[in-house]
C-alpha cells in the first residue's frame, strides 16, 4: 500500500473511494460543518442519511458526482483521543479495502489539533490493519487496496515533513508485519535454523546493521549450558542471533540499548509436558524475540541515534532421549549452578544466559521481552504487558512510552521474598517458585540474578499481549498482534 500526499489540496485526488469524517454533537446531531457545499448536497439527497448522526463507530455511504463517498463518524470532536482515531481507522480501513484507491479527507481525521500525530496514526492503523497471514490458504484475502490519497489543505511546505512522518509508520508498521508472519508460521517450518537465517536474510540491506550467529559449539564455548539445556531434547540446532545497529554518527554521549529476546519456536514443556490443550499456539513462544527484533529493525531503518544490540536466544523445547530431565542441575554463563524442577520454565533459563551474555557488552540498558508466565495473564489479563524492573528511571520510560504508543504496561514488583524463593538448597538457584502464587515477578526474580554490574535492566513479560488481541481492530482476531512493538520504538526514539 502507497500513501501519496496531496498538500494544498482544493478538491478531492482522484480516486475510486472518498473518504470524509463526521461528527457529532450530544450524539444526536450531525456536525459536517467542514464538507463542502456540493458534498452537504449529495449527502441530503438521500433520505436515509438522516439517520446518520456521526457518532464513533458509524459509517454511512453515499455517491457524489459518481464516486463511492464514505462518511466515517468520529464522535464528538473535542473527546477525540489518538486510540479512537486509530481504532476507527482500522475500521475505515476494512470498509474500504476492496477499492483498488482511496482518497482520504485528512483535515477531519485529526484529534485533538495535533496533525503530524494523527498523519503517523492514520499511517500506522492502515498499515497494521492491512495484514493477513493467507500463505497457507487456496483462496487469498481479497483486499485490493493499492494507493491510498491523502488530502489535506496544510501548506506545500509541510511537504518534507509530512512524507518523513508517512515513511517512518511504514517502516514501523511493515517491521511489525514481519514479526507477525515470524510468529505466525508454524512450527515444522520455522526451525530454530531457520528463524536465525530468515532474520539474517531480512537484515542484509539495512545500513549499519551486523549479523552473527552461534550454533551449539559456539554456546558450549560459551557456556550457556541453561540455553543448551533447554536445546538438549530437540533435533535441530540452537542459534543466538546477536544484531548490532550503529548509527552514522556516534559519541561518547551516543547511547547503547541492548533487546534480548525469548525465541522458543515451539515450547512441548519438554519432560514437564504440557497438556494438549496448553500446548497449541506453543509456536508463539519466539514472540518475545520477535518483538524486539521489530523494534530492532524499525529504529535502524529509520537510522535512529541510538546504538542497540539485538541478542535472540532461538531452539525449540521438545523431548527425546536427550532431553533434560527435572531435578537436573546445570551452571550458567554467569557461574552460579540452577536446579532445573520444571523443563516447562525454560524460557528463563534461555534468557538467563542471554542477559549475561548482553551485560558483557556493557550497555547503557537492557530490555527483554518474551511470552514468560501464563501466569501474567492471570495477573494482568491478555491486554496489557506485564514489566518487571531493577531500576526506576528505565521503567517510567518505557510506561511512559507505551503511554506514547496507546499500549498498556504495567509495573509487578520485584519483593526480596521472591528473590529468596528463587535460591536454591543445593545449587544457587531454582528454575521454580515454592508456590504458584506471583509466578510472573519471580521469573523475573530468577532473571535479576543474570544481571550484572547493576546495569538498568527491564523484563516484559508478554504472554498476554504477543497475541489475538481481538478487542484491537487494528490486530488480526487470531494470531501474532505485533504488540508492543510500537512501545519500545517509541523508547528508542527518546533514548
Ligand atoms: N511459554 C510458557 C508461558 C506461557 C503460557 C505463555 C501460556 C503464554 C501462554 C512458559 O515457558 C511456561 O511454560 N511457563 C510455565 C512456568 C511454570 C512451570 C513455572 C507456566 O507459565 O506455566
Ligand atoms: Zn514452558
Ligand atoms: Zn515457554
Amino acid at each position: 500500500m502507497k500513501f501519496t500526499l496531496n498538500l494544498n489540496a482544493k478538491v478531492n485526488s482522484e480516486a475510486d473511494v472518498i473518504v470524509i469524517s463526521a461528527f457529532t454533537k450530544d450524539e444526536s446531531t450531525l456536525v459536517n460543518t467542514h464538507w463542502s457545499k456540493e458534498m452537504k448536497t449529495s449527502f441530503a439527497a438521500v433520505n436515509s442519511s438522516v439517520n446518520f448522526k456521526g457518532g464513533k463507530g458509524e459509517t454511512y455511504s453515499f455517491t457524489h458526482e459518481g464516486l463511492d463517498v464514505l462518511a466515517v463518524g468520529l464522535g464528538v470532536k473535542t473527546k477525540l483521543t489518538s486510540e479512537d482515531l486509530r481504532k476507527e481507522l482500522a475500521k475505515t480501513y476494512k470498509l474500504i479495502s476492496k477499492y483498488t484507491s482511496a482518497a482520504i479527507a485528512f483535515d477531519g481525521f485529526v484529534f485533538k489539533g495535533k496533525k503530524e500525530e494523527s498523519l503517523n496514526i492514520l499511517g500506522e492503523a492502515f498499515g497494521l490493519t492491512a495484514y493477513t497471514f493467507d500463505k497457507y490458504l487456496t483462496k487469498k484475502s481479497d483486499a485490493k487496496l493499492k494507493e491510498v490519497f491523502v488530502d489535506s489543505t496544510e501548506a506545500k511546505s509541510k511537504g518534507k515533513k509530512f512524507q518523513k512522518i508517512l515513511d517512518e509508520a511504514v517502516v514501523v508498521t511493515d517491521s511489525i508485519n514481519v514479526a507477525r508472519d515470524f510468529v505466525n508460521e508454524p512450527p515444522n517450518i520455522l526451525r530454530s535454523t531457520e528463524y536465525a537465517k530468515r532474520v539474517k536474510k531480512d537484515v542484509e540491506k539495512i545500513k549499519g546493521v551486523k549479523c552473527k550467529i552461534l550454533g551449539k559449539k559456539e554456546l558450549q564455548k560459551e557456556k550457556m549450558n541453561l540455553f543448551l539445556s533447554v536445546n538438549d531434547g530437540s533435533a535441530y540446532a540452537p542459534q543466538l542471533v546477536h544484531l548490532t545497529y550503529t548509527p552514522s554518527k556516534v559519541t561518547k554521549n551516543t547511547k547503547h540499548i541492548a533487546f534480548v529476546g525469548k525465541g522458543l519456536v515451539f515450547d512441548t514443556g519438554g519432560y514437564s509436558l504440557k497438556p494438549g490443550g496448553s500446548m497449541i499456539n506453543m509456536k508463539f513462544d519466539m514472540a518475545g524475540s520477535s518483538t524486539v527484533y521489530a523494534a530492532f529493525r524499525a529504529a535502524a531503518m529509520m537510522g535512529l541515534n541510538v546504538k542497540i544490540t539485538c541478542i535472540l536466544g532461538m531452539t525449540d523445547n521438545a523431548v527425546n532421549e536427550h532431553a533434560t530431565m527435572p531435578d537436573a542441575i546445570v551452571r550458567g554463563r554467569n557461574g552460579k549452578t540452577v536446579e532445573i524442577l520444571n523443563t516447562d520454565a525454560e524460557g528463563r533459563l534461555v534468557l538467563a544466559d542471554c542477559l549475561d551474555y548482553a551485560c558483557d557488552l556493557k550497555p547503557d540498558a537492557i530490555i527483554d521481552s518474551a511470552t514468560l508466565t501464563g501466569a501474567c495473564l492471570m495477573a494482568l489479563g491478555t491486554e496489557v504487558c506485564g514489566l518487571m524492573s531493577n531500576n526506576k528511571k528505565l521503567s517510567d520510560k518505557l510506561i511512559k512510552s507505551a503511554g506514547n504508543a496507546d499500549e498498556y504496561m504495567w509495573e509487578l514488583p520485584i519483593i526480596p521474598e521472591w528473590e529468596k524463593d528463587m535460591k536454591g538448597t543445593i545449587s544457587d538457584l531454582k528454575n521454580l517458585g515454592g508456590s504458584r502464587w506471583g509466578g510472573t515477578a519471580k521469573a523475573a526474580a530468577f532473571l535479576k540474578e543474570f544481571i550484572k554490574d547493576d546495569i538498568a535492566w527491564a523484563h516484559l513479560d508478554i504472554a498476554g499481549v504477543g497475541d489475538s488481541q481481538s478487542h484491537l481492530p487494528y490486530c488480526p482476531a487470531k494470531g501474532a498482534s505485533g504488540a508492543v512493538v510500537r512501545s519500545l520504538v517509541d523508547f528508542l526514539k527518546n533514548s
